[in-house]
């Protein structure tokens, strides 16, 4: 029988150097899209799909994190004076009970393979989740969940994967595909970061992945790729004739906000599907597209 997947690492040790020089004191996945950090959408997703621990991979300079998770008494207290209880809600979203949250050091930038790997030992044997919070994704029924349903009749390695323009398959890990089956495909080659015109798809690699521990075995040979890194979709690929991989193409809208464009298009996104917003927020873009079109 498939295990539940009830454990998801984030690799948030990179240094977020494209959003200098907020990211100098602020760690990128605390940055906010409308009211809430980057890092509360990804777990929110996880809880959906039944994660109860939560892994952080982090490094110097990120204990922001730490401090976000956590409660805070005294902010509590004064909310409770003054009886803000909606407010006290939203704190209680952001808490995860101590156990159910452990941070790891990546003490080398050696890469997204490398940053899964240094958290082998509290995955044991079970299945896994890696979420990379950049990756912000927009969902009726949220991606992570969509994807621990289909693995539920799969079993093996599964991806999320995306159609992305041919000429941006080099900013991602791109699939081979040998059956596809509509929603899903299953996987007969993976490349991290080709060029256009040596990338065997167009399918893409979203930062969504359900594993097996077999993965962290792969990781354990430390195998260098494409830009000298620990590639995570090298120790995937290697199980494409072992256990299998297979990609998902999820029902949603992905954002990238690890680029500065992505993360102001899931602002205005996020901001546009909030119903305490909608009206004031909507009624200012549209006085905007008219000026822009009138300068134009
Ligand atoms: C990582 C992975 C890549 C994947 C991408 C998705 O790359 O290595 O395979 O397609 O995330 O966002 P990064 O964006 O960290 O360079």
């Amino acid at each position: 029988m498939k295990r539940k997947v009830t454990k998801a690492i984030f690799p948030v040790a990179g240094l977020g150097t494209r959003f200098l020089p907020a990211t100098k004191s602020v760690p990128k996945e605390i940055m906010t899209l409308v009211d809430r950090p980057l890092i509360q959408y990804a777990i929110d997703e996880c809880r959906a799909a039944g994660i109860e621990e939560f892994i952080f991979v982090t490094s110097r300079g990120k204990s922001a994190l730490e401090d976000y998770f956590d409660s805070s008494p005294v902010l509590e207290a004064e909310l409770q004076r003054k009886g803000k209880d909606k407010l006290l809600k939203v704190l209680e979203e952001t808490y995860v009970d101590s156990g159910g949250i452990a941070y790891i050091r990546q003490q080398k930038a050696l890469g997204l393979g490398h940053a899964v790997w240094c958290a082998r030992r509290l995955i044991g044997d079970e299945p896994f989740a890696v979420v990379l919070p950049d990756d912000v994704i927009a969902a009726e029924k949220p991606c992570l969940q969509q994807m621990v349903e289909a693995y539920a009749e799969t079993g093996g390695n599964m991806v999320a994967a995306m159609e992305v323009p041919q000429d941006k398959t080099s900013a991602y890990g791109v699939l081979d595909v040998r059956q596809d089956m509509g929603n899903l495909v299953s996987v007969k080659g993976m490349v991290e970061k080709p060029k256009a015109e040596d990338a065997p798809s167009n399918l893409a690699v979203i930062g969504r992945y359900i594993l097996t521990p077999k993965i962290m075995d792969n990781l354990n040979q430390g195998k260098q790729g494409a830009g000298g890194e620990i590639q995570l979709t090298d120790a995937i690929a290697d199980e494409i004739d072992g256990e299998g991989v297979f990609g998902l193409r999820f029902r949603g809208q992905r954002f990238d906000c690890g680029s500065k464009a992505g993360f102001l298009q899931a602002t205005v996104a996020f901001g546009l599907a909030r119903d305490d917003l909608r009206d004031e927020f909507s009624q200012y873009l549209r006085e905007m597209t008219a000026i822009d079109s009138a300068a134009q």
